[in-house]
């Protein structure tokens, strides 16, 4: 049986969606404050009529809790640190829509330096 092709799609939203125990001393990207982000960001993707193009998946620990609340953006490895709903808008309409990262969200360097090589 010959199946339809399927495109694929043209981003990847990784948002985490770690919440720590309560008790834990170290930060995580959800909690009472962020808790309702990745909502915000379906519902986004839904009213500007991209979702399916556009993926948002629900991630476990990005490794980068202290600059939380986390989204990567694939392709590109984008990492956005300290979303909010005013950033999530910004970024699908200049990043997602209109092609330009928003360079200002990004974790800094130091948090998200190069890509480690696996050649020996
Ligand atoms: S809890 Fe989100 S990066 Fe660790």
């Amino acid at each position: 049986m010959e199946m339809p092709s399927m495109p694929q799609p043209t981003f990847f939203l990784f948002k985490c969606e770690q919440s720590a125990p309560p008790g834990m001393p170290k930060p995580s990207c959800v909690n009472e404050q962020t808790q309702d982000l990745f909502n915000y960001l379906s519902q986004m993707l839904m009213e500007k009529k991209i979702m399916g193009p556009v993926q948002a998946i629900r991630t476990s620990c990005l490794g980068r809790c202290q600059m939380g609340p986390l989204m990567l953006v694939e392709p590109g490895h984008y990492m956005y640190c300290q979303l909010s709903k005013e950033k999530i808008d910004r970024i699908i309409d200049e990043h997602i829509l209109g092609k330009e990262p928003v360079t200002e969200f990004l974790i800094p360097k130091q948090y998200w330096d190069e890509p480690v090589s696996l050649e020996k």
